[in-house]
């Protein structure tokens, strides 16, 4: 279908709203992110936003309407807390869940028995909704699980020939969604946090009638939206917080290949020559609020260039919430959190060194932690959904034997999987070392085929290299894959030679004759 592009102007808006009054929908801007609109009466334009945005059907709409008086028209009940924070908070960035009557078709509200509805500050949308006559239903104008859209350009690479029209209104104010708060229990319970903030809420509601939906539900979500995959770029994301956090950024970013820094403006000057995105100051979260999804977007417009996103931690004060709410969503809740970490020693070599059998002797000896980085990585890899999903696309594979296969066999494809896949393993080890040092573990083996290649070698203490005879490796590959002597010679020819691993380690012992020996010899090379 042709999207019609309309001006934010008197013509434009009375022509969305005729849109939107003869079942149309149309992507609309307000002052928090743009929505995808369409009469909230009309079941069938209703069923339409959900199809056009992939939406699940048990995730309910939010009912948009002109003025707070229009309120009553909906719902069966405004219990006096309600009608408190609508006085104090509407029209803006504010949505109430409400007990409905029978006005609002049951596709609308996905079928509860209460309705969410906002009144929003922005003249537009204001106008609008006088012009269109009928409550509006109104998600974010994303296609599901992607970032909203807070400017026109969003919204046309979203929905461009999915929508009648797009009715451009600039950039939007606040830039995260309206906080959501529900009012059907006997406490105001905040869903989805936003501009208008838990500080506010309780200033005006008073604090023991105020409480945040993650502290009170456990597992029935209050909201049906809280347990979707949300705000998800197509390159991964990591959140950085803790002491040096600016600093570990730098250094990773210097250092690895596609990385793209989102960081407060008071760290222009220390992350110059990188990929930087401004997130806006520190100790302004509005600012960062209106950044939020724009820089995501174009992130994700340049997808090809970055394995991943690493992101400074706004603090939790005010809008800040809402900020971490939907960037800790974004990042699929994945950080990396620095400060103490305890020694760690590196262990690499070819294929059957016996890197694995003399890594875990040693730290059991020495009473360290041992950390298998291949099975990290394979781990991560299919288990963490934003990277498990770009391998299967990029690669155009689906299962583990497949990818193994391709990059085998193509050098370019091994090439590009390192890319994508390394600065998160490195992310993940970063913060796996953290969290030992906060259990008090003094030390760790940490052993892989592809330390140094991987760039986790240079963050090691020590870097031991283990070899053995080509007799011995034969022999280990063997027995321990189940492969021929013939495909045991062929896979070691393929790897780097011992040498190169011997040049690139502090230390290089041979491990061709006891675990002992070889646990006494590792002893010796890391000085414990
Ligand atoms: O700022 C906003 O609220 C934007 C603009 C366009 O108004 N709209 C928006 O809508 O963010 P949407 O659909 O993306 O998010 C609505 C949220 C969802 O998390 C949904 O589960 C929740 O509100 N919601 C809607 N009706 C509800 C209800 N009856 N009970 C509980 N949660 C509800
Ligand atoms: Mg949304």
């Amino acid at each position: 279908m042709k999207t019609l592009r309309l001006k934010a102007n008197k013509e434009g808006i009375e022509t969305s709203a005729r849109i939107i009054r003869d079942g149309g929908l149309v992507a609309v801007p307000t002052e928090t992110v743009y929505g995808l609109a369409a009469s909230a009466l009309l079941p069938e334009s209703v069923k339409r936003i959900f199809e056009v945005k992939g939406r699940p059907q048990d995730n309910p709409l939010i009912v948009h309407l002109p003025s707070p008086k229009e309120i009553e028209k909906y719902v069966s009940d405004v219990p006096p807390l309600a009608a408190k924070a609508i006085k104090a908070f509407m029209p803006g960035p504010f949505t109430a869940v409400l007990p409905k009557n029978g006005v609002i078709p049951d596709v609308t509200t996905a079928g509860l028995q209460s309705v969410a509805v906002r009144c929003p500050s922005s003249p537009v949308m204001h106008a609008l909704l006088e012009a269109a006559g009928a409550p509006v239903a109104a998600p974010s104008a994303n296609l599901s699980g992607k970032p909203s859209p807070t400017r026109f350009s969003h919204c046309v690479k979203d929905l461009d020939g999915r929508v009648d029209a797009i009715l451009d209104g600039g950039e939007c104010a606040v830039g995260v969604e309206s906080t959501v708060v529900s009012f059907l229990g006997d406490k105001a319970v905040i869903c989805r946090p936003g501009a208008v903030t838990k500080e506010m809420l309780i200033e005006v509601l008073g604090e023991e009638n105020v409480v945040s939906a993650s502290e009170k539900e456990t597992e029935k979500p209050v909201s049906p939206g809280m347990k979707y995959r949300h705000y998800s770029p197509s390159v991964p994301v990591y959140t950085v917080e803790g002491a040096g956090a600016a600093e570990y950024i730098k250094e990773r970013a210097s250092r690895e290949k596609g990385i793209a820094v989102i960081g407060f403006s008071e760290h222009k000057e220390l992350f110059s020559g990188l990929s930087f995105y401004d997130f806006g100051s520190e100790s302004k979260p509005s600012e960062q609020a209106a950044r939020l999804f724009a820089i995501l977007r174009e992130i994700d417009e340049k997808e090809k260039d970055f394995s991943l996103v690493l992101c400074e931690t706004p603090s939790e004060k005010g809008e800040g919430e809402a900020v971490r709410n939907r960037l800790f969503r974004a990042a699929s809740h994945k950080r990396v959190t620095t400060g103490d970490r305890p020694a760690v020693i590196g262990v690499t070599g070819r294929s059957g060194a016996g890197k694995s059998a003399v890594s875990k002797a040693a730290a059991e000896a020495f009473g360290y932690r041992h950390i298998d980085c291949d099975a990290l990585a394979n781990d991560i890899i299919w288990n963490f959904p934003p990277l498990c999903e770009r391998v299967k696309k990029e690669f155009s594979v689906s299962t583990k034997k497949e990818l193994s296969k391709l990059v085998f066999e193509d050098g370019k494809a091994l090439e590009r999987l390192d890319f994508l896949v390394l600065p998160v393993i490195i992310s993940e080890l970063d913060n796996l070392l953290f969290g030992l040092s906060r259990e008090g573990v003094k030390g760790a083996v940490a052993e892989g085929a592809t330390l140094i290649e991987s760039g986790f070698a240079a963050r090691c203490d020590k870097l031991i290299a283990v070899s053995a005879s080509e007799k011995e490796a034969v022999k280990r590959i063997t027995e321990r894959d189940g492969i021929t002597e013939e495909a045991a010679k062929k896979r070691l020819s393929g790897q780097k030679p011992d040498g190169f691993y011997a040049r690139a380690a502090d230390a290089a012992i041979v491990n061709d004759g006891s675990l002992e020996e070889a646990v006494a010899a590792f002893k010796r090379a890391a000085k414990i």
